[in-house]
């Protein structure tokens, strides 16, 4: 199995969160990324993702997406909220952080799913019944997506081996499938550009980009 977070996507492109030019450098997650700030000021919060949605919409999926999308018998379970892995061909990918594709109506539940960017009225209204919709992402303080969450467990449970990908591992629960996964015997390998949270509990450290390693290691 894989877990992979924002550095996998990071020679797409796309910022990570954390790094010294990550999101969360120049933004507030509590102003942006939570329940709370959508209810004070959804256009805000739709703004800032209707921006992110702007940058994954030009981006392609790079050697490290591509590579993943060759390897059989792999559950992927991704942080990334931006299709990327779906873009490069893999197919049943767990998102666990959602997906930034779609727009899900606060009063009806109602889904639409597109790759339009810019919207063209924020905050986007459901077709169905009128209400606000929110992105179809994972904020802070709330749980994960129950089906996706039970598979990538169980997949922690039952996987030989485990690569980390391109993530800090400091958010949870997700990064609390690399000790399960551990405990249940699995063999971790991380890939990263940078030390992390669980480096000094794995395996095997691979230091460099993704787009270089994966495709050495994989194909
Ligand atoms: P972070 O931004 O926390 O971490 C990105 C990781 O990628 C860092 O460990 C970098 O060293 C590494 N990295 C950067 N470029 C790389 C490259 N080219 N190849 C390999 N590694 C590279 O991102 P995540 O761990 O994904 O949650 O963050 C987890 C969650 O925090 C996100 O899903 C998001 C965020 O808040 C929600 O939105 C709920």
């Amino acid at each position: 199995m894989a877990l992979t977070g924002a550095g996998v996507s990071a020679e797409s492109g796309i910022p990570t969160f954390r790094g010294a030019d990550g999101l969360w450098k120049k933004y507030r997650a509590e102003d942006l990324a939570t329940p709370e700030a959508f209810e004070a000021d959804p256009r805000l919060v739709w703004e800032w993702y209707d921006w992110r949605r702007q940058i994954i919409a030009k981006a392609k999926p790079n050697p490290a997406h591509l590579a993943l999308a060759e390897c059989p018998r792999l559950t992927l379970i991704t942080q990334n909220v931006d299709g990327l892995h779906d873009l490069a061909g893999s197919r049943d990918v767990l998102k666990v952080h959602g997906d930034i594709w779609i727009r899900r109506c606060i009063a009806c539940g109602h889904e639409e799913t597109d790759r339009i960017a810019p919207l063209p009225v924020l905050p986007p209204l459901c077709t169905r019944c009128g209400a606000i919709q929110r992105p179809g992402v994972v904020w802070f303080g709330e749980g994960l997506p129950a089906y996706e969450w039970m598979r990538a467990s169980q997949a922690a449970e039952g996987a030989d081996v485990f690569l980390v990908i391109g993530t800090s591992a400091q958010v949870y629960p997700a990064a609390g499938l690399v000790p399960l996964a551990r405990r249940s015997g699995a063999k971790i390998v991380e890939v990263n550009v940078a030390r992390s949270e669980v480096s000094s509990r794995v395996d095997v450290f691979l230091e460099g980009p993704a787009g270089e390693i994966l495709p050495q290691l994989l194909l």
